[in-house]
């Protein structure tokens, strides 16, 4: 790398005057570089707010016109669906999940309806919303048993194609399961759905938040940590890329964001591919109850979001996508 000396070299330079500081700026945001996660409630003209993260709603069906047609006028490219299910309709094998006039299978519909693809859908993929134990799996003796849980992801990503989702996200961590969705929507002729991988999703306390959200908290027996990554690990989140791109994920995501930018730069400078991060709710919630106590300016947002870009994320799923016409101004 060339440099060279003060007094002949000053970097302030560069930096004297908002049009110079525009000329060199190395990274921009735009609206095309989020996803908004949008909640989803059972019942007729609802808007609920989730209490542990501000200014973040959950919505009925009939209500999600409200929210859609925001991140349509911010040119949001795509929303990410999240139900937060009955309790009466959670059980131990998740069957809700495979019910085709669930939450996020009846949004799908109503979205594809009335919006046709003027805006992309991405649905998880995992059994967490819809099981009495809040984990993505099924379990026996104690254990999330991987082979059994992948048939019924598979099949719970089938119903979810056939409603008209273009992006599964897999956020199950089960080892395998990219390659067995992959083949079943293409032997189904779904060969154009999309898949976006969580391969790289660490056992996180900074899901906290999410979990209220879609009410699987307070059932959550134990931790992930047998099947979600150990936040002390590098080389392994490179070796769970591998494994998603050589069975066909289109997209991969890091997760949690903020925390874990070194993970995002390791990805995307090792395999060149589509690299998405999550600001997930743990890091939304600090900077949101930050601002409102007035512990930080709103501009801390930019901020936090331009990390992403600098470590080399093509896109953010953030809550904060609904707002960005206040945050990118
Ligand atoms: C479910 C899932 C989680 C999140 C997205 N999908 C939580 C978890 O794995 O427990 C977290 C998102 C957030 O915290 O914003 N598999």
């Amino acid at each position: 790398m060339i440099t060279g000396n003060y007094p002949n070299l000053r970097l302030r330079r560069n930096r004297k005057q908002p049009w110079i500081r525009r000329l060199v700026q190395e990274n921009t945001l735009s609206p095309n570089d989020f996803i908004l996660p949008i909640f989803l409630i059972d019942g007729k003209n609802k808007k609920e707010k989730v209490k542990s993260m501000p200014d973040v709603y959950r919505y009925s069906i009939n209500r999600l016109n409200q929210i859609i047609d925001k991140a349509l006028k911010l040119k949001v490219p795509m929303v990410a669906l999240f139900p937060k299910t009955n309790e009466k309709l959670k059980n131990e094998i998740g069957t809700e999940a495979l019910n085709e006039n669930n939450l996020v299978c009846k949004a799908i519909v109503e979205i594809k309806k009335r919006y046709k693809n003027q805006i992309g859908i991405m649905c998880d993929v995992a059994l967490d919303p819809y099981t009495s134990h809040g984990h993505d799996g099924l379990i026996r003796s104690n254990q999330i048993i991987n082979d059994e849980t992948i048939e019924v992801l598979v099949n719970q990503s089938l119903l979810q194609a056939e409603m008209g989702c273009d992006v599964l996200a897999p956020s199950d961590m089960m080892d395998g399961r990219i390659r067995k969705i992959r083949n079943a929507l293409d032997k189904n002729n779904f060969k154009d759905v999309q898949l976006l991988s969580y391969a790289a999703k660490y056992a996180s306390s900074f899901y906290g938040p999410f979990r209220d959200a879609v009410g699987s908290n307070k059932f959550l027996k134990g931790d992930k940590k047998t099947y979600q990554m150990d936040f002390r690990n590098t080389d392994e989140s490179l070796r769970e890329i591998a494994l998603d791109i050589k069975e066909g994920a289109d997209m991969v995501m890091v997760k949690p964001g903020l925390p874990y930018l070194d993970i995002i730069k390791g990805i995307k400078e090792k395999f060149r591919i589509p690299v998405f991060a999550y600001q997930v709710s743990g890091e939304y919630s600090l900077i949101a109850h930050a601002i409102k106590s007035k512990i930080l300016k709103e501009d801390v947002i930019f901020e936090s979001l331009m990390a992403f870009k600098r470590a080399g994320a093509n896109a953010i799923v953030s809550y904060y996508a609904d707002r960005l016409d206040k945050i990118l101004k």
